[in-house]
């Protein structure tokens, strides 16, 4: 085997980067010792750590014993070919090892044949004899580089894979909460799912992207979960509430976003939920914000509650007619809601967008400032 001397020139740093913190041992395989040691000279010059080995069973014994991310090996050896070391190699790859060992040949024949056989048992690419030491500079700062997007890829597809699996844990903790709150209130099953679907619409109405829509439909359906807190007998009243009893009740959404916020994957969700009851005007809780200092989530979402929450029986009243609730919710325009909220809702409901068909009884009755301000 022949191959030029190493050159002298200054090492290229970009090669002892970072990468060789994982990617540093090369086993250089050559039965020729001239060869195989001015290869490892170039290589250590640029800062590898090189072992050597005289044939192919003395580089299995060493690949045992250690290992390398990179075999450059000859092809013509005595025992054990370079082709078949190839393959031996390759088969003790283990599964699911991102960057398995790599294996450079090294062959004096010419014979195309040798080079498509090498590249169909793994190996990463070949030199044919002579070659140029800038050659091989080249080819393994290309599979270091290689080596580390496959290193990458496969962090992102973990950190992915365990994403999932926690987004699914949650999920399930946060459906079983879910269903403990609708034990509580048998009302609050139908209202959050619709107070989502109306919270999903409306934020698409005013053009909010695929994500923004998907945190609006799930922060509704779980805007009421701190009502977990809340005793079954203010929940259930089947009267209007005292004021202490008012008090217990505008602890849910901070209860609600206490619950969600160690859940990563919830984590946009909490600050709608958390001010889905402040009002535009600042009179609402639980921290008096006012205009767009309200998260815009939040704003969408006050009107899809109130407006839900006024259309549908309670446990203390019946639920009021389409006509009445736009009234309502016009009547609190620039004072409770946000007026680009409530054009848009208005725009809906003429499009016959926003309600389902009324469950309840619909009937005409008077509505107090209170409940208009906080019904739900
Ligand atoms: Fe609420």
């Amino acid at each position: 085997m022949t191959a030029e001397a190493p050159t002298t020139a200054p090492v290229d740093v970009s090669v002892t980067a970072t990468e060789l913190v994982i990617d540093k041992d090369i086993l250089v395989v050559d039965d020729e010792p001239s060869i195989r040691d001015m290869i490892a000279l170039f290589l250590r010059r640029l800062g590898f750590v090189v072992d050597c080995a005289k044939d192919g069973k003395d580089a299995l014994e060493q690949f045992a014993a250690k290992r390398y991310f990179l075999v450059i090996t000859d092809v013509g050896m005595p025992g054990i070919s370079g082709m078949d070391l190839l393959s031996e190699i390759k088969a003790l790859a283990t599964d699911g090892d991102p960057a398995p060992t790599d294996v450079i040949i090294v062959t004096g024949k010419s014979a195309e044949a040798v080079a498509v056989e090498a590249l169909r048992r793994g190996a990463y690419d070949y030199f044919r004899k002579p070659f140029s030491f800038d050659a091989m500079r080249f080819t393994v700062q290309r599979l270091l580089e290689r080596r580390r997007l496959r290193r990458q890829a496969h962090q992102v597809h973990t950190l992915q894979v365990r994403i999932d699996a926690e987004k699914s844990h949650a999920q399930q903790a946060v459906a079983a909460l879910v269903e403990a709150v609708y034990a509580k209130d048998s009302y609050t099953r139908g209202h959050m799912e619709r107070v989502g679907r109306i919270a999903a619409v409306l934020g698409k109405h005013m053009g909010r992207g695929d994500e923004e829509v998907e945190i609006l439909y799930r922060a509704g359906t779980l805007h009421d979960i701190g009502k977990i807190g809340t005793p079954d007998l203010v929940l259930n009243k089947p009267a209007s509430l005292t004021e202490s009893e008012w008090e217990t009740i505008r602890l849910h959404p901070v209860v609600g976003a206490n619950i969600l916020a160690p859940i990563r994957a919830l984590e946009p969700v909490c600050s709608p939920v958390r001010c889905h009851h402040e009002r535009w005007d600042g009179s609402g809780y639980p921290s008096k914000m006012a205009g767009k200092d309200i998260p815009e989530s939040a704003r969408i979402l006050a009107v899809a509650d109130v407006c839900d929450a006024l259309h549908s029986d309670r446990a203390y009243r019946a639920g009021l007619p389409v006509e009445t609730v736009r009234a309502i919710i016009h009547e609190g325009r620039g004072k409770l809601f946000d007026p680009e909220v409530c054009d848009c809702f208005q725009d809906l409901c003429d499009k016959q967008l926003i309600f389902e068909p009324m469950v309840g009884s619909a009937a005409e009755r008077r509505v107090g400032d209170a409940e208009v301000a906080h019904p739900c």
